[in-house]
């Protein structure tokens, strides 16, 4: 059996945190924030990773280590002769889905970075001034993103790109390269949004733009903000659904599972942290609403990096990072249904990966192109693109949350638990009891209450 396996537990660990670090935190948390009325959604989102993330992070490392297996057979040792296993089915299929629009993100982010490469953004903005001096280049840029997102060939043609990167690098397995190029570029990330958070400081509309990111105002929250708080919340974790329970089947015997979720929580939410202090100051500043939806990064980065000195070289090092952060993710989230293809259906790795890049392709191009010419065809008044964002972070998630949480609350013995988690008594495992209540009851019974309360 060909599984996967890390160079060293640092690896994994490092994989596990390039799974969680990705476009969600970049691109789709201060959407999302900007879309759901800022301050509100924040407070809840952060909550969400408190109280229902980390919980399940620590549930799906538990799975993953006790088993030592793939989603759907970790499922099948630890509970036989059950349909258990069927949320591993689920988390697969969840994966699929969400490479449908990832990768066409992913695509866009390639392309950007090209267009920093080239100096393209500033020659956009000088062409358009020229023909009307009187537009601003967030103007420019705006309609210059929409013009692209919306077109047929081009976006297609980056994500098919996208996708090509992602199929030769899952078809060498996973690699020890990638694994040290994450644990370079994930500090470099960091590093850099530190620096345009300085930078991001000096702008004019600093304080305007953390009012909106940071005063929470009730007044804006509904049931759509919180169920959309808590899917980020999933989706940037990248639980409930068996991604991390398959990174904690190569967890060492000697790493403390619950030290590790919550560093990597906490590690993942500050970058998203980052990210919109980094951004809605600039929607203030350039007279963008930060509102504006999946564009909203592509829209303001430019902006911000045309206006600064050295801005050429900080864009393409900013897009490069968001690249191999989205990568990672991506990769994590290929790794799902080839590994699931091989072991469970005796594919070869190399069928197994071209049969799914060409599944997420078929979906990726459907996605793009209900943002352009085929935005009329739509399902309950969504586009595929959001029903495809919206069936795996409002529904899929949310139920496999309470599946993964039920199993360990409930199903799974006690003693495996008590192990998994003191490391076979060598640590005090003090937070045990907390977490099974919370398994037990809190963490199905929120998600269930935000879950039925959206459906109504
Ligand atoms: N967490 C990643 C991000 O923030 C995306 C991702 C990777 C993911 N693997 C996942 C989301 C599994 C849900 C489930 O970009």
């Amino acid at each position: 059996m060909s599984r996967a396996t890390f160079a060293s537990r640092l690896g994994a660990v490092a994989a596990a945190v390039g799974s969680a670090v990705g476009l969600g935190n970049i691109w789709r948390f201060p959407y999302e924030t900007g879309q759901n009325g800022g301050g509100a959604f924040l407070l809840i989102y952060v909550l969400s990773v408190m109280f229902l993330g980390i919980p399940l992070l620590i549930a799906e490392f538990t799975i993953g280590r006790s088993a030592h297996a793939n989603v759907s057979r970790a499922f099948k040792m630890l509970a036989p002769g059950t349909k258990w296993y069927l949320t591993g089915v689920m988390g697969m299929l969840v994966a699929v889905i969400i490479l449908g629009f990832y990768t066409v993100i992913l695509g866009w982010t390639l392309c950007y970075t090209w267009r920093a490469l080239t100096n393209d953004f500033a020659m956009t903005v000088a062409t358009a001034q020229t023909v009307d001096p009187q537009l601003s280049s967030a103007d420019v840029m705006a309609a210059d993103f929409s013009a692209f997102s919306s077109s047929v060939w081009s976006p297609i043609l980056w994500m098919a790109g996208s996708i090509l990167i992602n199929a030769v690098i899952m078809l060498g397995g996973v690699q020890k390269g990638l694994e040290r190029a994450s644990r370079i570029m994930m500090p470099a990330l960091a590093v850099l949004l530190l620096i345009l958070v300085v930078n991001s400081c000096l702008l004019p509309g600093f304080a305007k733009g953390c009012e909106f990111f940071f005063y929470p105002d009730f007044s804006k929250v509904t049931g759509r903000t919180i169920i959309t708080a808590m899917g980020q919340a999933f989706f940037s974790l990248s639980v409930a659904m068996g991604i991390m329970l398959a990174y904690g089947s190569y967890l060492g015997d000697n790493t403390k599972i619950g030290k590790t979720a919550l560093s990597i929580a906490s590690l993942d939410t500050l970058i998203a942290v980052l990210a919109g202090v980094v951004i809605f100051p600039a929607c203030y500043s350039y007279g963008i609403d930060p509102g504006k939806g999946p564009g909203l990064v592509f829209i303001t980065l430019p902006n911000v990096f045309m206006q600064m000195p050295g801005g050429y070289a900080m864009c393409l090092a900013f897009f490069m990072l968001v690249l191999l952060a989205g990568l990672t993710s991506c990769m994590s989230l290929f790794e799902v249904p080839i590994s699931y293809l091989q072991e469970e259906h005796r594919m070869s790795r190399r069928v197994a990966t071209m049969t799914v890049a060409l599944v997420v392709c078929s979906l990726g191009v459907l996605s793009s192109l209900s943002l352009g010419i085929g935005s009329g065809v739509t399902v309950l008044g969504n586009n595929f693109f959001d029903l495809a964002d919206k069936l795996t972070s409002l529904y899929m998630m949310p139920i496999g949350g309470i599946l993964i949480s039920l199993f360990v609350g409930w199903r799974l013995d006690r003693s495996i638990t008590h192990d998994a988690l003191t490391n076979w008594r060598n640590d005090s495992g003090w937070y045990l009891r907390p977490l099974i209540i919370g398994l037990r009851y809190v963490v199905p019974v929120l998600i269930a209450i935000v879950f039925v309360g959206n459906l109504i």
